[in-house]
């Protein structure tokens, strides 16, 4: 199923945000901090997710999305990378028997094609394992960037328009959302990012459009499960108007909107 998108229609929340997507930053300046080798942070990063992943699945989130490594991050250093390649690796192998025996389901999603070939085998196991779990879907972005995955829909996409002739037809929300990566979740409704900057970072750029946004100077490897409850509270302080006005959230007032029978 593809969800509905929330510029097509109001969508539902609720307390407990649905879905909380998470730039992990920070982890090389927590180590420098303590004099440590950059790469220590990362290790100490992994930590955080095993307590981050745990927090939400007891609070109720059904889907949690970590954006672990960029289509940008290959500009790191050689030995920067290939330490987070070998984490990759550990992670993968130490972490999803516990996460199968919790009921969590695994998803990774960018552009695997770059990863060495046992990681994309290590990947496609983890998903196939946990594929019919019914807890929290924990999503792993790598070597995902949010312009990459518009423009890997759009091809897809176009190649299915292109085999029915309908290349010239004006293009639907919901036929393009349906090949982003992420086509199985909802939008997030909070977006976190820690190491206190303050931008996306080519993440999920089509489907944070309404996210609520929450910045935190803690460094990822600080982040637990108290930090975590500082956002859910923020994020249940604020009036999500998707557009609408506050005597209309008030009112609980779900317009039929006028794009249920657009196209564009
Ligand atoms: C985030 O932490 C982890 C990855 C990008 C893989 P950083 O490594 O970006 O940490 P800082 O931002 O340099 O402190
Ligand atoms: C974003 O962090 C990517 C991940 C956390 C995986 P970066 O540290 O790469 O972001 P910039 O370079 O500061 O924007
Ligand atoms: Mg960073």
């Amino acid at each position: 199923m593809t969800y509905t998108s929330s510029t097509v229609r109001v969508p539902e929340t609720a307390a407990v945000p649905r879905h909380v997507a998470v730039i992990m930053d920070g982890n090389g300046r927590w180590a420098t901090a303590r004099r440590l080798p950059r790469v220590a942070g990362h290790t100490k990063g992994v930590d955080a997710v095993r307590a981050i992943v745990e927090a939400c699945a007891r609070r109720g989130v059904e889907y949690l999305t970590l954006f672990a490594f960029s289509s940008e991050n290959w500009r790191r250093p050689n030995e920067e990378v290939s330490f987070l390649m070998r984490l990759f690796v550990t992670a993968l192998e130490r972490e999803v028997g516990k996460m199968h025996a919790n009921g969590i389901r695994m998803r990774v999603v960018g552009d695997l094609s770059m990863f060495e070939p046992r990681i994309q085998e290590l990947v496609k196991r983890a998903e196939a394992k946990t594929a019919k779990n019914r807890g929290l879907t924990l999503t792993i972005a790598a070597n995902y960037g949010g312009r990459w995955d518009i423009l890997q829909a759009i091809t897809k996409l176009n190649a299915e328009r292109a085999a029915t002739g309908q290349l010239d037809e004006p293009i639907e929300e919901a036929a393009f959302a349906r090949h982003l990566a992420m086509a199985y979740a909802p939008e997030p409704d909070l977006f976190i990012r820690t190491g206190g900057e303050q931008r996306i970072s080519n993440f999920l750029l089509w489907q944070l459009a309404y996210a609520e946004l929450y910045f935190t100077d803690l460094f990822w490897p600080d982040f637990d499960a108290a930090a975590l409850d500082a956002a859910i509270a923020s994020y249940q302080t604020r009036e999500r108007r998707f557009g609408r006005t506050s005597a209309q959230v008030e009112e609980n007032v779900v317009p039929r909107d006028a794009a249920d029978s657009l196209s564009y």
